[in-house]
């Protein structure tokens, strides 16, 4: 996934197995630390379709301390709702087992699909709180803002992921 152009274009293109290695290491750190992370997205005969899930900021994210959903799937799992609906469980699971009191959400202006999965979660968009910073993959990077908070109705909903048990982390 992380190896495919069209995936990574918004991302400063493709990385290599070191680097996406390292991502996963961050998500295991997040987990032991936190309790949630990226969780693994998978078809109900367990082929890997991506992942969706809660991280925390890094220190000297832009924005302060916050925690960041985010979602990514392989190139043939697009066009299926399984962002959104892996999203929603994540989220359920920030809000009401990890007691997070808001998650956001960033991407740039021209990632078309993933705006559309803030739209379908119905988080609130926040161009207060819009920011650049400068990442080596990419050089500058501007992230438009969403915020998401336990009380919108969506994040109740049931999911695939949720009646398989436990996510995995991802
Ligand atoms: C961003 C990304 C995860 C969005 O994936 P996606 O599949 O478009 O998003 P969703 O899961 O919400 O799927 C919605 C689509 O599935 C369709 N769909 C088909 N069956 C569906 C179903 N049963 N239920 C819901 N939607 C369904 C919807 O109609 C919609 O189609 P459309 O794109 O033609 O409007 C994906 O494009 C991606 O991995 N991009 C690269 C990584 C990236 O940019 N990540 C974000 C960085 S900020």
């Amino acid at each position: 996934m992380n190896a495919h152009p069209e995936v990574m274009f918004d991302l400063g293109g493709p990385i290599g197995r070191a680097a996406s290695d390292a991502k996963l290491d961050r998500y295991a750190a997040a987990f032991k630390q936190c309790g949630f992370c990226r969780w693994a997205v998978e078809s109900r005969d367990g082929a890997f379709l991506g992942y969706s899930g809660v991280m925390p900021s890094h220190e000297d994210h832009p924005l302060g301390p916050h925690f960041e959903i985010g979602w990514r799937l392989v190139r043939s799992a697009w066009g299926r709702g399984y962002a959104t609906e892996a999203a929603k469980a994540a989220l359920h699971d920030a809000f009401a087992r990890a007691g997070l009191g808001e998650v956001v959400a960033y991407t740039s202006p021209d990632n078309r699909r993933s705006r559309a999965v803030m739209d379908r979660l119905c988080m609130q968009r926040d161009p207060s709180r819009d920011f650049t910073a400068d990442y080596d993959s990419v050089g500058t990077w501007r992230g438009l803002v969403w915020v998401a908070g336990p009380e919108a109705p969506p994040y109740r909903a049931q999911s695939a992921v949720r009646e398989r048990g436990s996510p995995k982390p991802g």
